[in-house]
This record gives structure tokens, sequence and C-alpha cells, in this order.
């Protein structure tokens, strides 16, 4: 496959203008809008333009191969990716390759028969911030950058450091002080970031470095960078590909600084122009309700301008009010014909105890795509017959605090009988095996605690 000709360009979102030389925080030096990667070979028709049966083809042979960049579940995609000059360039953890799993007791409950979820929380540090960091760290590698930098709620931090130690270089994050988790801070630590804790929240954060940006040589991996969208666009083609290109009805995604769900939404577009699919799933995004920016937005400007909120939640991974990529995911919601809804703290929370009473631990982020499958399929929005994908994002134990909380009912001053129902508290017993018994016996009279 020629690989040479897939050279990216970045576009603006605003202006349409290519940019050569974008600003240190990677926005247009015209408009200051985002700029996202194309690709000028894909529109001349012919040879130059990616193949879909054969490359479907070679990704899959790339499977058994032994090369590191075809072990990754990102490069093995790479005539999507840009092109590095210098294959040796990449940095790579062997990220991607997460697995989809079919959900049947989540199934039952919603009534959606094919409920599948790809669970991107199976990445190397626990996030699907892998697929992205490999592309980007591999850019500034060729880009001979010595420091990266990153404002987080916990997981583009983890990733981003242990992205920037395995290519050798140093990096800064931004975190709003005592709103991560004790996982992903420790994470970080682990690799080798200097941390900065803020006493603010996230959006201050992010505000902040785009000025340090400015006035430091450090270069920025948050998702305002385009190279690090185009790796988590990988997400969807590999779920594609494990569905054996059949195209699911519905994409569900969580929605923080909306990076994510607008690379997902790139992926699905470009292969369809490219006719990779014939037929686009609706890509829909969850919001906790007390971060609900982008819903306010389509709802109060009908997605013209940004309705930013002070953000709140337990979900701190999206505890975000001023999402960056906000525009790219409109586009996305009004091209697929997704959408855009919230869900409450104990919505949530009921949500991801039932996934993890199925079997599939993921973070509280990661649980608003469940707890907003059954907001759509009352409002008639999914059907039963249709096949549904949500997108999960954590790993469960990157925020063990919650979950440790939830079962021992201290999560919140208030629980539903849906988060009752999952309540799983440790039990108490005396050291002899008696007593250990007397538990069991008790137990084995109860019904099983998962859903009927
Ligand atoms: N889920 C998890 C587990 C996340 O960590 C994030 C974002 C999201 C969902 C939302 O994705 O921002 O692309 O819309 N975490 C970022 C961070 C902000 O710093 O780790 P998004």
């Amino acid at each position: 496959m020629a690989r040479k000709q897939n050279i990216a360009q970045l576009r603006c979102m605003g202006c349409g203008s290519i940019e050569g030389a974008p600003t240190a925080d990677l926005r247009c030096t015209k408009c200051r809008e985002l700029l996202e990667a194309v690709y000028p070979t894909w529109q001349k028709r012919g040879s130059q333009q990616p193949n879909p049966v054969a490359l479907k083809n070679l990704w899959q042979q790339r499977r058994t191969s032994l090369d590191a960049l075809d072990q990754s579940g990102v490069w093995r995609f790479r005539e999507l990716l840009p092109i590095l000059s210098d294959i040796n360039n990449a940095v790579t953890l062997a990220e991607g390759n997460t697995p989809l799993y079919r959900l049947h007791q989540s199934a039952r409950q919603s009534g959606v028969e094919q409920l599948y979820v790809k669970h991107l929380g199976m990445n190397p540090t626990g996030s699907f911030k892998d697929t992205g960091m490999t592309t980007v760290i591999s850019k500034a590698r060729e880009l001979g950058v010595k420091w990266v930098a990153c404002a987080s709620t916990g997981n583009t931090s983890s990733s981003m450091a242990a992205y920037a130690a395995r290519a050798g270089m140093r990096c800064l994050v931004l975190v709003p002080q005592d709103k991560i988790s004790v996982g992903k801070l420790s994470q970080t630590l682990e690799y080798g970031a200097v941390v900065c804790q803020l006493p603010t929240d996230f959006d201050e954060c992010l505000k902040i470095l785009s000025e340090v940006v400015q006035q430091a040589p450090v270069y920025l991996v948050n998702s305002a960078n385009p190279y690090r969208l185009e790796g988590q666009k990988t997400a969807a083609v590999e779920m594609l590909e494990q569905l054996g290109w059949r195209v699911p009805d519905h994409v569900i995604v969580p929605g923080g600084n909306l990076g994510n769900s607008s690379a997902i939404g790139k992926a699905l577009l470009e292969l369809h122009e490219l006719g990779f699919i014939s037929t686009l799933p609706k890509v829909s995004i969850i919001q906790a309700e007390g971060s609900r920016a982008l819903v306010r937005t389509m709802q109060e400007t009908k997605g013209e301008s940004l309705v930013p909120v002070k953000a709140e939640t337990l979900a701190t991974a999206i505890r975000i009010g001023s999402p960056v990529s906000w525009r790219k995911a409109v586009n996305v919601l009004r091209s697929t014909g997704g959408a855009c809804e919230y869900v409450s703290e104990q919505e949530i929370a009921a949500a991801k105890a039932q996934l993890g009473a199925e079997g599939i631990g993921c973070e509280p982020a990661s649980a608003v795509t469940l707890a907003g499958l059954y907001n759509l399929c009352k409002q008639g929005f999914v059907k039963p017959n249709e096949t549904v994908v949500m997108m999960l994002t954590g790993h469960v134990l990157k925020d063990a605090d919650y979950v440790i909380r939830f079962h021992s009912g201290q999560l919140l001053p208030e629980a539903s009988a849906a988060m009752k129902s999952f309540c799983n508290p440790p039990i108490q017993a005396d050291a002899n095996p008696k007593s250990v018994i007397e538990v069991l016996e008790r137990f084995t009279n109860e019904p099983a605690r998962a859903l009927a």
C-alpha cells in the first residue's frame, strides 16, 4: 500500500483554510478555530484513494504479523492516519485491540437485543486516550519536541505520561486539585510527569495551559490537537471490523471535552465517504446532568454557539463545562442524525453497577452510555430491533473510590431503587470457617443480585 501518498493537511473548522503553521495552542492563525486533519489525495479518484476491499484484507492480515506497528490496534489502520516521514518515530504500547462484548442481561433489561460494548478501557493505561496518544506523541517526536503538556481530568494525563516516558520526552500536567481520582493521579506520577495541581476546575486548567504553551516551548497534546483525534478514530474502524463490517444502527459515546465523539464521528464519515460502509450509524452523545454543555448548546442555540456550564458530577472524567471540540461534536450529531442527552448521577451509578453485575467493569464516565440508552429507548429513538454499540471509555479500577462508596451506600445521599438493587457491601465475618459458612448459607437462600 502506497503510504507515502497519505499526507495530512490541517484544515480550519471555521474558515476552511489550510493551516501550515498553527498557533501554539493548535488553532487557525486567521480565525482561531480548531483544526482537523484532511487527506487531499483521498479526494482524487483512482489509485491514490484507499481501496476498501484491499485494505479490509490487509488490516486483517496484519493481525497475525509480529511487526510492532501491526500489533498496534491503531497503526494497523495506518492508511487512515497521517503519515510519519520516518516510521521509527512511532511510539506504541500495542494500544487499541480492545474487545467488543455482547451484552445479554442489559439487552434483556433495555429490550435492545443486539447490544454491544466496545471496551476502550482495556487499553494499556486503562482508557481510550492511548489510541490518540500514540499518534500525537509520535508526531511530537517527529517534530523534535522535548516537552509535551496537557490539562486533564486524569486519563489524558496518565496516557500522555506513559507515552512521553516511552518516547524519552518530559511532560507537564495541569489537573484540578482534589478533582481527579487517586488511581489516575498515581499513574500519572508513576510515569514521571511533572504534575501541577491547581485550585480550580478542568476548564480553567486548559485555559491556563493554552497560555503557557504560547510562552514556553511545550507541545499541547489535549484533544484540540488534531493528531490526537486521528488515532482515536481507529476505535470506530476496529468496531466495524469486529462486527464483520456490519454497520450498527447506533453508536453511543460519553461526552466531556467532546474529542472522542468527534473522532468517532469523523472516522465513520470518512469510511462512508471512501466506500468502506454504505450506511452511517447515528452517533449519540451522552453527558452527565451537571456537565451538560452540549445538551444545552443543542437545545438553546441549535448548535450555533456554545452554552458553557459550571461543571459538576461525580463522574470526574467528564466534569467539563466548556468543551473544546463542541463544534466538531455538533457536526457529528448533525451529519449522523444522533441524539444528545443527559443522565442523572443516580442513573449513572445504577448503569455502572448493572454493567458490573454483568462482568463488565467501567468507570462512571463510561456508564453514561447505558444510562443514556435507557432514555433513548423510552423516547423511541432506539428501537428494540436495532443494533447498538456503546463506547466504554475507562477501566473500572480508574476510580475505585467511587465503586467502594457505591457498594457501601455512601456515594449519594439518596440512592434510587435501581442503585440499591446492585449495592454489594463487603461483609464482616469472624476469622473462622463456621462464620464464613454462615455467610454462604445466608446468601444461598437469597436470590442472586444480578438482573433476573
Ligand atoms: N470517558 C472517560 C473515561 C474520559 O476520561 C473522558 C475524558 C471522557 C469519557 C470524555 O471524552 O473529553 O473526548 O469527550 N477525559 C479527559 C481527560 C478530559 O483529561 O482525561 P471527551
